[in-house]
């Protein structure tokens, strides 16, 4: 049985207005709460339990992601009576934790080998084993350094102008008696408490072949939606060229252009000459005749009244722009 716990506790305040109340998981990515990509990539590495650790607006995650699909892995919950941070998390849901688990970040899309992974971690009995992803502009991340063995050598914190580095990408393989290490009862981060205490002392990473994005930003949520769209990262959404999605249920009048790049979600309502590229528009939209929308995130419920232009901004739920 493989196991994987994933943190999904933070507030997601980058993403605010959108995260202001719906928590990062069940976002809604191009017509699927975000974590169920989650789980179709855990599943595909023979993941059979994911333990989903929570703080944020439990009950709304629980309620949509429920136990799990009949087929697929099964879901559980824990909810940490206050933020604990990404170690402390781990600490928490340690009586439940096998002897060797896979931790991740709940606010990736990925399709990493995480089998490689797993079975690198058991060949060199590492203590933890950090999935690592080659970026080009790794300025928003730490570095990290490997040796040819993989033993990790250094963490450089976020700088710019780095050039092509390995950044961590927020998935690990763990023995349980490194929870040891974890101080209780207080917020402790995984990547600035935990990791250096086990430089030259069984930290080894692994650069991983396949995508990964970390979405807690607007412009990489967007680019997200395109991804899955134009098929750069596995997922079963079918693809297309143009990068455009229309829920089922969505209205939109044939007089409208839609794309490149357009999410357009159930419910939503797009009058004739309107224009949406490079934007997402989350349920329930109502986009007046001859609107002009750009690179842009609409909340649920967003009104925007005829001939307006809307560019580059993000809206809160039931926001409406008027002429
Ligand atoms: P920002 O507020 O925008 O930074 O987003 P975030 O709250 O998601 O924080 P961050 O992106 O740094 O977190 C990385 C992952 O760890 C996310 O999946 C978070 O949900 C999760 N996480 C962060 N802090 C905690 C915590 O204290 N407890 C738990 N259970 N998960 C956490």
């Amino acid at each position: 049985m493989v196991q994987a716990l994933v943190l999904v506790g933070g507030f997601g305040t980058r993403l605010q207005p959108l995260t202001t109340d719906t928590p990062k998981p069940i976002l809604d990515m191009v017509g699927r709460p975000f974590f169920s990509y989650m789980i179709d990539w855990l599943e595909s590495h023979g993941v059979d339990e994911v333990i989903l650790a929570c703080g944020f607006l439990p009950d709304q995650i629980q309620e949509v992601l429920g136990g799990g699909s009949p087929r697929g892995p099964k879901l559980r919950y824990l909810v940490e009576p206050e933020p604990l941070g990404t170690a402390g998390a781990i600490r928490f849901a340690a009586p439940y934790l096998a002897e060797r688990f896979l931790a991740l970040n709940g606010d990736s899309l990925a399709d990493l080998d995480l089998t490689s992974l797993w079975e690198s971690h058991i060949e060199r009995e590492a203590r933890i084993s950090l999935g690592l992803y080659p970026m080009e502009d790794p300025s928003d991340f730490g570095l990290v350094e490997i040796d040819e063995e993989g033993l990790v050598r250094s963490f450089t914190e976020k700088q710019t102008g780095a050039g092509q580095g390995l950044i961590s990408a927020g998935a690990y393989v763990m023995e349980h008696e490194v929870l040891d290490l974890i101080p209780g009862g207080r917020s402790v981060s995984i990547e600035r408490d935990v990791f250096p205490l086990l430089v030259d002392n069984g930290l080894y990473g692994l650069s991983l072949d396949g995508y990964w994005k970390d979405i807690g930003t607007y412009d990489r949520y967007r680019e997200a939606c395109w991804d899955i769209i134009e098929g750069r990262v596995k997922s079963g959404v079918e693809h297309n060229a143009e990068g455009v999605f229309i829920a089922p249920g969505a209205e939109v009048s044939s007089e409208a252009w839609i794309g490149p790049r357009a999410v357009i979600g159930t419910g939503c309502r797009v009058g004739a000459g309107a224009r949406i590229t490079d934007s997402v528009l989350l349920e329930g939209c109502r986009i007046g005749e001859n609107a002009n929308i750009h690179g842009s995130i609409l909340s649920p419920g967003v009104t925007v009244a005829e001939d307006v232009a809307v560019r580059n901004m993000v809206l809160g739920r039931n926001e409406r722009i008027d002429a």
